[in-house]
């Protein structure tokens, strides 16, 4: 799927299988990690327990295929709250797998016979490519671009619209470029999606995480958008709950009994144990949350003057956990040069090149480690760096 052949024949890895195996050598080197995307904070100590309570109940009931109606009631004044979209808990939400199954399930939603188009911002998070191609649906990248801050040009959504055109994904803060679309631009993207009948897949993963005063916007808040849109969320990053595998989708009910009725045959309602944890997560204390940003704030800063010192440009990460810089001052395909800079000096840094093809002299640097590690890390990187420049 994600693969492509090398000149001899044999299979090049791209996308998330190529993330995959340099997770796997990173672990082989007890390399530092700086690639992948999970938060280093362990599970605020209240959501642990909760689980830990709900386990103890022996009537700990199955749940429904779109999950507990009081984690479902939850979303819903979260998502009210935070992100100003208004959904009905019986009908409108359906607790995922994490966020990695609500992609799969939103795109299988949309894509609705083989061929039908999603116009994709580039770069973007791989795994919405392989979704695409399982559901046999074809992918329109449209450029975003480092001297622009990797903003999304609506009128180059406009030109890539056709009669083959079925969805649009807008994920903001964007991963692996750290972009955000101003309200005024998401108003812009979703009338296109109305005028042209669109699905907007909308992807809120990184809502919490917004830097320098910016402002997050949700299209299914929007009047345009709320009858066409599904959006994605999840509890892996804001309440460091990677490992717990739970997420949802909000949309309008049409859709959403379309998400339910794949989600029932593809797995089943989320482990009930998890969302009773979920529960505590968005009704009790968020003194962790609050305490993670401040240090993102931070971690932000030291990648920043990091790659100023080592020459990498960079488009202002306006939110989310990393860093997308150009190396190709370099000369040398990023895919090569995070391999080396793993070999020899144990810290791991994902390519460009495995979220979007133009993206070969790109690096993404996650600040998910400790300060002390992050500038550690940093400073190998650049030893390696000099020796190849
Ligand atoms: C934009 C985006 N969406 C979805 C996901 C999947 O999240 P989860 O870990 O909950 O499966 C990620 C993970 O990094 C992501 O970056």
């Amino acid at each position: 799927m994600s693969q492509q052949d090398n000149k001899d024949g044999t299979k090049k890895l791209t996308g998330t299988a190529l993330f995959y195996s340099l997770i796997a050598k990173a672990k082989e080197l007890d390399a530092i990690v700086l690639g992948r995307g999970d938060p280093d904070f362990d599970t605020p100590a209240n959501i642990v327990e909760a689980a830990n309570r709900a386990m103890q109940k022996d009537n700990l009931k199955p749940s429904p295929v779109e999950g507990l109606l009081d984690l479902r009631k939850a979303i819903s004044e979260r998502v009210k709250r935070i992100n100003d979209i208004d959904v009905d808990p019986e009908t409108d939400v359906v607790i995922t797998n994490g966020g990695q199954e609500a992609i799969m399930l939103m795109v299988l939603a949309s894509i609705g016979s083989i061929g039908d188009e999603m116009i994709v911002p580039e770069p973007n998070y791989s795994t919405y490519n392989d979704a695409l191609e399982f559901a046999g649906g074809n992918k329109v990248g449209i450029p975003t671009l480092l001297e622009n801050d990797f903003a999304v040009d609506p009128e180059l959504v406009e030109q890539a619209v056709s009669d083959r055109s079925a969805a649009l994904l807008l994920v903001s803060p964007n991963n692996p470029t750290a972009s955000v679309i101003p309200a005024a631009t998401m108003q812009k993207l979703v009338n296109i999606a109305e005028r042209n009948d669109l699905i907007v897949l909308a992807d809120d993963i990184y809502d919490q995480f917004i830097y320098d005063g910016g402002v997050h916007c949700s299209p299914q808040s929007l009047e345009a958008g709320k009858d066409r849109t599904l959006t994605l969320n999840a509890f892996s990053k804001a309440y460091a709950m990677t490992g717990w595998r739970l997420g949802w989708i909000t949309g309008p009910s049409a859709l959403m009994a379309k998400v339910k009725t794949i989600k029932a045959s593809v797995s089943g309602p989320a482990n009930v144990v998890a969302q009773h944890a979920g529960i505590e997560a968005l009704t009790g204390p968020s003194d962790a949350l609050e305490d993670m940003k401040a240090r993102y704030v931070r971690r932000r800063q030291v990648v920043l003057d990091a790659f100023d010192s080592m020459g990498i440009k960079y488009g202002m990460p306006q939110g989310g956990q990393f860093i997308f810089g150009d190396v190709s001052h370099l000369g040398i395909d990023s895919v090569e040069l995070a391999a080396r800079i793993l070999e020899e000096e144990q810290v791991l840094i994902y390519p460009g090149g495995a979220f979007a093809p133009d993206s070969k002299y790109y690096v993404r640097v996650t600040f998910l480690q400790p300060e002390a590690k992050l500038k550690e890390g940093l400073e190998r990187m650049g030893k390696a760096l000099s020796r190849m420049s």
